[in-house]
């Protein structure tokens, strides 16, 4: 089976914890695409979404989702995003797609977060996918620095602007062995807006789709 149609069947997995009225937090990326599409099904049963990205608010937009400022909710019971790693812990990286800090702030206003990925992001140990990390512009190389200083290989994703008008590093060679202490270490270098290390604030469910249907833990 395809990576593709795994993506498609944890998404699709992720519509049984929405509930009747919800506010639902939507991801950035592939497998939040194919949440995006299936819970278009629900779309006069919730009180509309929350966008962790101008792409995904556009999908909802397209699908008749009404898209909500996030200040304009108290809380949200719900966030459902996909991952570029994951572990049985449920620390995640993020931030393939560059919508990492947006997606933190919806992660962290969320009382349930649901990752939903292809079975092929369980690892064992976070690092093998280069570690994204938004920058403000003027603090491109004082932050690369500091990452090869950790033993990191940082190179600036070209031609990307994040949505906050901000620079991505992606980190090389990094092996996040206690991924709370490196998340909160990278977000303590002066010119941080934010690693794509989801640690402090895991996910609370991780839908992996595999061959014979979407495995929940
Ligand atoms: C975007 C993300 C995505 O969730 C992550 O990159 C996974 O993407 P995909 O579902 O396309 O594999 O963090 O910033």
């Amino acid at each position: 089976m395809s990576a593709e149609k795994k993506k498609q069947i944890a998404a699709e997995a992720a519509l049984d914890y929405i509930q009747i009225n919800d506010v639902v937090g939507v991801g950035t990326g592939s497998t939040a695409n194919y949440f995006i599409d299936a819970l278009a099904s629900m779309r006069g049963k919730i009180d509309g979404a929350v966008a962790s990205s101008e792409a995904s608010a556009q999908r909802l937009q397209q699908h008749g989702i009404q898209v909500l400022d996030l200040n304009s909710v108290g809380s949200l019971p719900i966030y459902v995003d996909g991952a570029d790693e994951a572990t049985q812990h449920k620390h995640l990286i993020k931030g393939g797609g560059g919508a990492l800090t947006r997606e933190k702030i919806v992660a962290a206003v969320s009382e349930k977060f649901v990752c939903v990925a292809d079975d092929s992001k369980l690892v064992d140990v976070l690092g093998a996918f280069p570690l994204p990390i938004e920058v403000i512009p003027m603090a491109r190389s004082y932050v690369a620095r500091q990452l090869v200083k950790r033993g990191g290989a940082p190179e600036l994703r070209e031609e990307f602007i994040t949505d906050n008008g901000n620079l991505i590093l992606d980190i090389h060679n990094l092996e996040i062995l206690n991924p709370i202490e490196m998340e909160q270490a990278i977000n303590n270098i002066a010119g941080v807006v934010t690693v794509g290390i989801f640690a402090l604030r895991p996910a609370d469910v991780l839908i992996l789709g595999k061959d014979d249907g979407p495995e929940i833990s």
